[in-house]
């Protein structure tokens, strides 16, 4: 007998379960759009160079029409639909609407879950292609414009809305900083 070329998969995306048969060829770009309806996540170029299909999985950036939908069982995958809290949009998606960072907005849901994850990789501490020193000591080096163009350089944009996706991305990461402070007062506090 022929092996099986599909197979019943879970998908835990944005919170919800969704049970559903795939071709073990499947992308995950392909399995969100054309299978669950979550059209949010873009097709750009389809293999790995755009960015306009990234989701994070488990809370890191991917792009998702270079990963199977099967490899994707098991894990937590936030699509730009699952970002916002409820009716509260995600920081990152309200400065990038108070700053114009997009035009058309093709590659926007793209640019935004990158900037999410570029915001806690830098938190985090990571350093990039960019950062002068990479001494773990020297902890995490300011967020400049460089920082942040080398960070999301995975994410292209054909109506070149470069100049606003950077001071947007500024904006939400000083916005995260200024939470993270908040709530280590609060927390040394109670
Ligand atoms: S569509 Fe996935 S990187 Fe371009
Ligand atoms: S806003 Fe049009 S491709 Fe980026």
């Amino acid at each position: 007998m022929a092996p099986s070329t599909s197979s019943a998969i879970t998908l835990n995306i944005n919170g919800e379960k969704h049970t559903l048969p795939v071709d073990h060829r499947t992308t995950l770009l392909d399995a969100l759009r054309e299978r669950l309806d979550l059209t949010g996540t873009k097709k750009g170029c389809d293999q790995g160079q755009c960015g306009a299909c990234t989701v994070l999985l488990d809370g890191r950036r991917a792009v998702s029409c270079l990963q199977l939908a099967v490899a994707a069982e098991g894990r937590v995958i936030t699509t730009i639909e699952g970002v916002a809290d409820g009716e509260q949009l995600h920081p990152v998606q309200q400065a990038f609407l108070d700053l114009d960072g997009y035009q058309c907005g093709y590659c926007t849901p793209g640019q935004i879950c990158s900037a999410i994850a570029v915001i806690e990789e830098h938190a985090a501490g990571w350093p990039s292609a960019v950062t002068a020193d990479v001494r773990p000591e020297a902890g995490a080096p300011p967020l400049t414009a460089d920082e942040i163009r080398e960070r999301m350089s995975g994410n292209l944009c054909r109506c070149g809305a470069y100049v606003s996706i950077v001071q947007a991305v500024a904006r939400a990461a000083e916005a995260h900083a200024a939470d993270a402070q908040a709530a280590e007062v609060k927390g040394a506090a109670a």
